[in-house]
C-alpha cells in the first residue's frame, strides 16, 4: 500500500496494573519494577497517540473518517479504561503490563481493527504511562 501522509490522535485513559513475576523472587521483583509495587496495584492517567497512514481521500481531503477512528479506539479503549489491567482484561494473565507490552497489545488491537480499510494502516501507537515515559510500536514496512 502506498501511502505518504500520517494523522494521529490522542486518547486518555486511566487503569490500573501491577508489575510483577510470579516466577521471580521478591528481590529480583523489586529491583526491576520498583519497590512499592502493592498488590492492589497503582493507576496511571494513560495518553495514547494512534497514527495512521494511508493516501488522501480526494473527496473529503482526508485519510480517514475521524469520527470513525474514534469510535474503533474507544471500543478498544472500553476495555482498558478504569479497569485493572492484570485482572479485569484477558491480555495480561501470562504478561506483565509495562509501558511496552500495553503499547503492543494496544498495537494489536487497534491493527486488526483497521485492517477492513483498504487506503490506510495504522502506522504507529505511542503509549505515556507518564509524562516523562512512554513507548512506541510501529510497523516497519508497508
Ligand atoms: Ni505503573
Amino acid at each position: 500500500m502506498s501511502g505518504n501522509v500520517t494523522i494521529s490522535k490522542k486518547f486518555d485513559f486511566s487503569a490500573s496494573h501491577r508489575c510483577w513475576k510470579e516466577d521471580w523472587t521478591t528481590e529480583k521483583n523489586q529491583k526491576w519494577f520498583g519497590v512499592n509495587d502493592s498488590p492492589y496495584g497503582h493507576g496511571h492517567n494513560y495518553e495514547l497517540h494512534v497514527t495512521v497512514i494511508g493516501s488522501i481521500d480526494p473527496q473529503s481531503g482526508m485519510i480517514i473518517n475521524l469520527s470513525e477512528l474514534k469510535e474503533k479506539v474507544n471500543e478498544i479503549l472500553d476495555q482498558f479504561d478504569h479497569k485493572f489491567l492484570n485482572h479485569d482484561t484477558p491480555y495480561f494473565n501470562d504478561l506483565v503490563p509495562t509501558t511496552e507490552n500495553v503499547a503492543r497489545i494496544l498495537f494489536q488491537l487497534i491493527d486488526k481493527k483497521l485492517s477492513g480499510y483498504k487506503t490506510l494502516r495504522l502506522k504507529k501507537v505511542r503509549l505515556y504511562e507518564r509524562h516523562d515515559l512512554y513507548a512506541d510500536v510501529w510497523r516497519d514496512t508497508e
